[in-house]
């Protein structure tokens, strides 16, 4: 099969003015975001979701990549293509979230270890031959007193770096996803310090692995104040936070930078996002890498509110689906504006 090389796979994620839309809940996850608002906690109301996703017409002028999971990438449209053929006909990537999800740490009470490394070059090779072109792993650090724990940063941050050269060699763009959390009370300053440590000691473990830097995409958070924090910084304060501490950790060599949302609403997200590109204050105006979102709940959730499961809903959710798309897109170029909200 002659596939095209990582580079150029992971510029197609990074096309100017789009981004990616991460629809990869595990089950569990999506089943409890389900219950909150009633709906049945069942495989047919989730693929039914996940294809009223997938098939808003026009999401492909915004989003160049959709995470899929060992769930949905097996899935079919009501018509019977594929959710994969879905994709490929509307111009999308498909990506798949391959990690095992986030275990407790042994003697590190608070912290998680993400498991999923045993068996992986399989499952990445089944996946590459079902049509995914890029993998995402997620490791979460936790914020509190003594935590996160040097051991936690270093157990996360090796598995990460095991977990992309596995893809690189199978021919996977890695999509690489150190997220610090925002639960909790600590300052920005706190969130900077944590998130520092942890792309650090990422990068390091991306070397020692081998990773080409050039053939992957980092996903990571914003920084961010701990959402029971008294002190919320404003908008542009936490883009030139986030922007410096980027600048201080990421290697120019990797071709771009893709946020997670985190629990921040899609406007909040928007927002962090333009004023990241507005070069103003102490953001400098030209950045190393590409910066655009890779949002889940940021985009979907306003979807899935409208959607409550019911068929005759499915085109006002596809509407508010494709709104915060544009709005993220917008916001990758600094074109968002607040009027775009219509509020
Ligand atoms: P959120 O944007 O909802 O944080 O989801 C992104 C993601 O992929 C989490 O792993």
């Amino acid at each position: 099969m002659n596939r095209p090389p990582l580079t150029d796979i992971a510029r197609a994620l990074l096309t100017t003015g789009k981004g990616l839309l991460a629809i990869d809940e595990s089950d569990s996850t999506c089943d409890k975001r389900f219950a909150l608002l009633g709906i049945p906690q069942t495989l047919a109301a989730r693929r039914e979701y996940r294809e009223l996703l997938i098939t808003t017409a026009g999401l492909g002028a915004s989003v160049s990549g959709v995470i899929l999971y060992d769930e949905t990438i097996r899935q079919h449209a009501a018509d019977g293509r594929t959710f994969l053929e879905v994709l490929d006909r509307a111009g999308i990537i498909a990506g798949i979230k391959v990690d095992a999800g986030a275990k407790p740490l042994a003697a590190c009470p608070g912290e998680k270890v993400t498991e999923g490394l045993d068996g992986l070059r399989e499952r990445l090779r089944a996946y590459l031959q079902m049509g995914a072109r890029f993998a995402k792993w997620r490791a979460v650090f936790a914020v509190g007193e003594g935590i996160p724990s040097r051991g936690c940063i270093e157990a996360n941050a090796h598995a990460l770096a095991r977990y992309a050269a596995l893809c690189q060699e199978v021919g996977l763009v890695p999509i690489v996803e150190p997220e610090v959390l925002m639960a909790g009370a600590h300052t920005l300053q706190r969130c900077r310090e944590v998130t520092e440590a942890c792309l650090h000691s990422v990068f390091h473990q991306l070397r020692s692995q081998r990773v080409l830097l050039e053939g992957m995409i980092l996903k990571p958070n914003m920084v961010l104040p701990g959402q029971n924090c008294p002190q919320q910084e404003s908008v542009e304060e936490v883009a030139a936070a986030t922007v410096k501490c980027l600048l201080e950790c990421v290697p120019a060599a990797v071709p771009g930078i893709a946020f997670l949302s985190g629990g921040q609403t899609g406007e909040l997200a928007s927002a962090r996002l333009n004023a990241m590109h507005m070069g103003s204050g102490s953001v400098p105006a030209r950045l190393p890498w590409a910066l655009t979102f890779s949002f889940g709940r940021a985009i979907q959730e306003p979807a899935l509110g409208v959607w409550g499961g019911e068929k005759t809903h499915r085109g006002a959710s596809q509407q508010a689906l494709l709104h915060r798309a544009r709005c993220s897109a917008a916001a990758s170029q600094g074109e968002y504006r607040i009027a775009m909200e219509g509020i």
